[in-house]
């Protein structure tokens, strides 16, 4: 009988276009240097007009089905993470379904912000262990520049655009890929933390030009994404019996690369194990977590076998993690020279 659920295949999408530190700096009052040494960013993916999140995902979506064991035949559930809905209503989900062809399927988001996709492996794994779904395709999509103020100097430069997809199917716990314990949690009294005020019921429209948009107390945010990261990684390996020694590599949230660091110093993990993928891309929020496990199985980085320490901090305020051993996938740009980012 299974008693987990796997990872089957991955895959990503970003947008080709980027908005440079020194193209920001000529809209806003900032500069290349005060962005880098602050966020180690240099440049943010920014999704064009006609690139919804929902497009975003359905590209993510159609490579990791590509790579999927019968190319994802048996996929009867799709759930999107997501903060960046195409519209209020429906969900993304049932959109990317259509776009992939995937019919009768469960279909539904999850807005956790950038805890989004580590949610989401929870809810997987629940729906394959329990029975209710095959095999499922995770979804984490994100069009933050949709929701960034173009004068707000406090989150245009940290956010980009992107997605990447997960298949997973039923299997055993011993097995690589295998998800275990997703150890999630929130503190619902530091909402404030960054919301969007206009467009929910508490206020259909907005009642100042800010107020469509994302407002963040990047303070307060960093100093709760570190200490909750830190407290629920050493939760997580406590867990499971492990350590920060037998942590091969540290994927968190790609919020900010001082944050990366500091997690990483706080857990003991050596800095080279800190896995930094938001150099050219930024924050991509619920996408961030699996576009970096994409793309560092592309690069040769996970080649199987690895322990993987996962973590986030999102809006809410949220955070969850888990650690698991990476599996050997099927990455078909470890053998061309042609691929996204190459
Ligand atoms: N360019 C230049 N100066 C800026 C600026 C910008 N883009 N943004 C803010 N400043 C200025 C402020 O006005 C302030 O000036 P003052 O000292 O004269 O008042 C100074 O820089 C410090 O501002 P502060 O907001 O305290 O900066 P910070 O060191 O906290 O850095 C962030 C700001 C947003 C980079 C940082 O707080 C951060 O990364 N937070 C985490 C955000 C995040 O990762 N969110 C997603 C989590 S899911």
């Amino acid at each position: 009988m299974t008693d987990a659920a796997v990872i089957d295949a991955i895959g990503h999408h970003l947008p080709e276009a980027r908005e440079t530190n020194d193209e920001l700096a000529r809209r806003i009052d900032t500069s290349d240097e005060w962005i880098r040494t602050r966020t180690g960013i240099r440049a943010r993916s920014r999704a064009g007009d006609d690139e919804p999140t929902s497009v975003l995902a359905t590209r993510a979506g159609r490579e990791a089905l590509g790579r999927a064991t019968n190319g994802g035949a048996d996929v009867d559930t799709v759930i999107v993470a997501t903060t960046t809905p195409d519209m209020k209503c429906p969900a993304t989900a049932p959109v990317v379904a259509s776009d992939l062809g995937l019919e009768n399927t469960a279909t539904f988001d999850i807005n956790s912000a950038c805890t989004g996709f580590l949610a989401g492996l929870a809810t997987a794994a629940g729906l394959i262990t329990s029975g209710n779904s095959r095999a499922v395709l995770l979804v984490g999509a994100e069009k933050y520049s949709s929701i960034i103020y173009p004068q707000d100097r406090g989150t245009s430069p940290i956010f980009g655009d992107g997605a990447a997809a997960m298949v997973l199917r039923p299997g055993y716990r011993q097995q690589a890929g295998a998800i275990g314990r997703v150890h999630l949690g929130s503190d619902g009294r530091l909402w404030a933390l960054a919301h969007v005020l206009s467009g929910g019921s508490a206020q259909p429209l907005a009642a100042d030009p800010h107020d469509p948009f994302l407002r963040m107390d990047g303070r307060a945010t960093y100093r709760h994404a570190v200490a909750r990261m830190t407290d629920s990684c050493q939760r997580v390996l406590k867990d499971e019996s492990l350590t920060a020694e037998d942590v091969d590599l540290l994927v968190a949230h790609q919020a900010n690369a001082r944050i990366l660091t500091e997690v990483a110093r706080e857990l003991e993990v050596p800095a080279e194990k800190a896995l930094v993928d938001l150099t050219d891309i930024g924050n991509t929020a619920a996408a961030s977590i699996p576009v970096a496990l994409s793309r560092a199985q592309e690069a040769g980085v996970l080649r199987g076998g690895e322990t993987v320490l996962l973590t986030a901090f999102g809006a809410g305020a949220s955070w969850g993690s888990t650690v698991l051993r990476w599996p050997e996938l099927t990455s078909p740009n470890l053998t061309t020279t042609e691929g996204p980012n190459r």
